[in-house]
């Protein structure tokens, strides 16, 4: 009877998943509270609607304290949870690396139109190896793929995805600063999601957390795509698409930059659901 008594009260002082939600709403946005207590349950979404008087444990509750705690000092649900989806696919995000984010995903539409057999295909910047592992995922063509990156803990992430894709036999991953050491070969299809952001724009708050490394580019934010294309006119084949991402303010000077280095080719602008310009397509 005693104990009966202890293990009733023990469970009168444990909130059920509803009781605790309401009591921290305002902690964050709704949804985004779902999530974090999901992550604490190790469980999915799904979960939190379908069990709400469920009883939480006091680790969940600790757990869910860290969560929060590192929520609310700028780290990212997906930081948080380890993994990002991308182009439907899920893929292991850390500290060194940038969150895919799904503006990029338009890279992978545009490549995949493009594709024919036997193409070599890079991705420079190469970060989780979302846009890499992705296009070989989603291409019917054989293709000798090759993922590059100044990171050397970048590319250990997007090896380690590979690797759960199924795709480590197919992917070549080498550290390079742009293509100082990529060997002579002629690509047919180039991807480069590479820094982008100004000195100013680094300042937004959402991106704190986020590497350096794969932010900033100098004054204007072209620095890397300046020095890439001047490098990338040796390393094209006859027939070729460059995809690259860039902000909406870059693309006059973009636009400048490409013509200088490849007078012949098509350049072309592509908008994300936002409607911004965010992906400059080069092809000839
Ligand atoms: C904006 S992130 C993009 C990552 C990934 N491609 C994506 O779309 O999510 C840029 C990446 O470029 C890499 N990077 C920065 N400078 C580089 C350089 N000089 N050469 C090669 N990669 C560089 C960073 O380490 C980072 O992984």
């Amino acid at each position: 009877m005693a104990s009966r008594q202890t293990k009733k009260s023990l469970n009168n002082s444990r909130p059920s998943i509803k009781e605790f939600l309401q009591k921290n709403a305002g902690a964050l946005e709704p949804q985004e509270l779902d999530q974090l207590l999901a992550l604490a349950l190790h469980k999915k979404i799904e979960y939190i609607y379908k069990k709400p008087e469920k009883l939480l444990s006091h680790s969940t509750i600790l757990s869910f304290k860290k969560l929060l705690r590192k929520r609310l000092a700028g780290w990212s649900l997906a930081y948080l949870k380890g993994y990002k989806e991308f182009y439907g696919l899920k893929f292991l995000v850390s500290k060194n690396t940038l969150i895919p984010r799904p503006e990029s995903e338009l890279i992978i539409d545009e490549a995949l139109k493009f594709t024919q057999n036997k193409q070599n295909i890079i991705d420079i910047g190469t970060g989780t190896g979302c846009l890499i592992l992705s296009l070989a995922k989603n291409n019917n063509q054989t293709a000798s793929y090759l993922a590059t990156d100044i990171s050397l803990a970048a590319l250990k992430t997007a090896r380690t995805n590979a690797r759960k894709l199924g795709l480590n036999k197919q992917i070549k991953f080498l550290q390079s600063n742009l293509l100082k050491k990529i060997p002579a070969k002629k690509f047919a299809i180039v991807m480069a999601n590479l820094p982008y952001l100004t000195p100013q724009q680094l300042k937004e708050p959402s991106i704190q957390k986020e590497p350096r490394l794969a932010l900033l580019a100098g004054k204007d934010g072209l620095n890397y795509y300046r020095q890439l294309l001047e490098q990338l006119p040796n390393y094209l084949a006859d027939k070729y698409l460059i995809l690259l991402e860039i902000d909406p303010a870059q693309h006059e000077l973009i636009k400048k930059i490409i013509k200088a280095q490849l007078p012949q080719a098509k350049i072309e602008f592509l908008k994300d659901l936002a409607n911004n310009i965010r992906i400059v397509k080069v092809s000839q």
